[in-house]
């Protein structure tokens, strides 16, 4: 399959994030084994789109993020929920977008080229699966319009991809 890197900023935006929701669902159809889907995944984000330095998933484990699947440079293995935009979204269960992370209190640097941050909750019948996180090296990068997208891919791989 053919990625195109989708632009930050165009006026199409919506139908390239309809591309990339269509690619998820084209990528991990007919494939049940959660650890392949989730890798796939993280490819999948890391070509498709833009001006990206890290994307990945925490899985949640009792009261802490372990590092699972991801694009990008090494990075912290554990998180307690207490910590970070990672912990944050654990705790509240609700997306964080962070346009500068210097002036996110308690960000826990992995990349110091990181700029800015989205993390999503992944979450199935009310347990916290995990937590998916993008960096980004530009300031400002992550918008609502990437969460609603992101939000849309990660429904995909929760529904019927074999994840537990
Ligand atoms: N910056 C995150 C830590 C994970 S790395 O960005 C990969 C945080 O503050 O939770």
């Amino acid at each position: 399959m053919k990625i195109e890197r989708r632009p930050t900023t165009t006026p199409d935006r919506r139908e390239a994030d309809a591309l990339l929701l269509a690619q998820t669902r084209s990528l991990l159809d007919g494939e049940r084994d959660w650890l392949a889907n989730l890798s796939q995944f993280t490819a999948l984000v890391d070509e498709g789109m833009a001006d990206l330095n890290w994307a990945g998933f925490y899985m949640a484990r009792d009261r802490e993020l372990v590092l699972g699947p991801f694009q990008g440079r090494v990075a912290c293995v554990r998180i307690p929920f207490d910590r970070g935009v990672c912990g944050a979204c654990a705790t509240t269960r609700a997306v964080q977008i962070v346009p500068d992370v210097h002036a996110f209190p308690g960000h826990i640097a992995c990349d110091s080229a990181s700029r800015s941050e989205l993390v999503l909750p992944v979450v199935r019948e009310g347990r916290l699966l995990a937590v998916f996180d993008l960096d980004s090296p530009s300031e400002g990068r992550f918008d609502e319009a990437d969460a609603a997208c992101l939000e849309a891919m990660l429904a995909v791989l929760v529904d019927g991809t074999g994840w537990p």
